[in-house]
């Protein structure tokens, strides 16, 4: 089958999710009745795939569907510019193989386990920094204050970057990611220029390096990396530069404010947390899992294909919903639309059941610096900012690809 569903459920409108949040109404609806569904959309037709073994075949052939044709993101220069999206191709989310894994093999030790567990001690003097800021005061707007400066203060280390310029990264990635969003005003240009600024700082942090080598940053791994024999060339280190500031700044600070914002919706679980801290990595799962900082990400078919029902064909764009399979029944139970803290302890391998970080191949480089940032920023938060109550309503980004927050107050006990 190739034609439309009957169920057309409006999937990539900014507006729609900025007022109403992820779809997950429709989600439940295409799952049951068309899991593999063709969509409108104003920047033309797509394939919504909704359920996990779709999105994990998907996933995990990436010779039969790309990364790269037309990226596996939305372009921060608009779909009409082809400069910008040869541009973006030259990001390593955006490759495939053979390409795909050489690259990827510069940066993996940076990002392992082990490499980032070494990282702990600085992210818990980052994170009691962060709340000494806040705690006497008894409120906050919480995004900027908050959720944000965790993942700046971690990237400035990672990257040798003086802390007291993470603003700037901030607002350049505020640029890249804000092309739906009208109060933020950007134009494709600006969204060119932001990642042009980005290429720039990251040649002179390369030239302070060099002039002053400093090992085990991911800078010094990314400059002495090599693929077929050379070390990246400056494009190539820029375009790394670039991803990592991107995917590692947004994707935890909208993560941190969706689980306080979920924590304050749902105050006896806040308490049990208060009441038994060892329950805080339990409860980031949870939190990953009910509410991913991605809607989707995008691939394009190579060929030809079948995918459940459906007649996939040679250059059709085919969107993967995680926020979709993270609240399949058939995945997690009756009360998989329920956010449960406790839910890590009765299904114990649910770090790998949901989908939030992807899957496959280009499974998201940086998941155990988001977990660990996120654990050690709720290990602070929650003993000491007491009794959070949201303050009026959340701002939310005008965005189909984000489901982020911009402004997000809230009150609690001064210390
Ligand atoms: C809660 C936080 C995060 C979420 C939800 C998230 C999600 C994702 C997802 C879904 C992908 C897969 C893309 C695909 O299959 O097309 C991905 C890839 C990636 N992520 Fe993350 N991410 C997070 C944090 C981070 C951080 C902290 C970093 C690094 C500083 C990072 C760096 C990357 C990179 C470099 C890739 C591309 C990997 C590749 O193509 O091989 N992410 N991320």
């Amino acid at each position: 089958m190739t034609e439309k569903c009957p169920f057309q459920a409006d999937l990539m409108n900014p507006v729609k999710m900025a007022e109403q949040g992820l779809a997950f109404d429709a989600f439940r609806k295409l799952r049951a009745e068309c899991p593999v569904s063709l969509q409108d959309s104003d920047r033309g037709p797509f394939w919504a795939v909704t359920k996990r073994e779709h999105i994990d075949f998907i996933s995990k052939n990436p010779a039969l569907f790309s990364s790269s044709d037309n990226l596996a993101h939305p372009t921060p220069g608009g779909d009409e510019d082809p400069e910008a999206r040869e541009i973006m191709k030259q990001l390593i989310i955006n490759m495939d193989p053979p390409d795909h894994i050489k690259f990827r093999r510069v940066v993996k030790n940076a990002f392992t386990g082990r490499a980032v567990d070494e990282l702990e001690p600085m992210m818990r003097d980052f994170a009691k920094d962060i709340i000494d800021q806040i705690a006497k005061k008894g409120e906050c707007e919480f995004v900027s204050e908050v959720a944000a400066e965790m993942p700046l203060f971690v990237i400035c280390a990672l990257m040798e970057m003086p802390s007291e310029d993470r603003q700037k990264f901030s607002d350049l990635v505020d640029i890249m990611i804000g092309m739906d969003d009208p109060e933020l005003d950007v134009s494709p240009e600006d969204g060119q220029l932001a990642a042009a600024q980005l290429f720039e700082i990251a040649m002179g942090l390369a030239a302070n390096h060099r002039a002053n080598p400093k090992e085990g940053t991911v800078l010094h791994a990314l400059l002495n990396g090599v693929v077929e024999g050379d070390n990246l060339n400056e494009f190539e280190f820029c375009s790394f530069f670039l991803i990592l500031i991107a995917g590692g700044v947004e994707t935890t600070r909208t993560a941190t404010t969706h689980g306080m914002r979920l924590l304050m919706e749902h105050p006896e679980q806040l308490q049990m947390l208060v009441d038994n801290p060892a329950l805080i990595p339990d409860a980031v799962e949870e939190i990953l899992r009910f509410y991913p900082s991605f809607n989707y990400m995008q691939r394009t078919a190579r060929e030809d294909i079948k995918l459940g029902d459906m007649d996939i064909k040679k250059g059709d764009i085919v969107r993967m919903f995680y926020p979709s399979v993270n609240h399949d029944d058939e995945i997690f139970g009756e009360d998989a639309e329920k956010f449960d803290i406790t839910r890590n302890q009765r299904t114990p391998n649910l770090r790998n059941e949901h989908r939030t970080f992807g899957i496959g191949q280009h499974f998201c480089l940086g998941s155990h610096l988001a977990r660990k940032e996120l654990n050690v920023m709720f290990s602070e938060i929650i003993p000491r900012l007491r009794n959070p109550k949201l303050v009026g309503q959340t701002k939310n980004l005008v965005s189909s690809f984000i489901p982020g927050i911009k402004e997000m107050h809230i009150s609690f006990d001064p210390e």
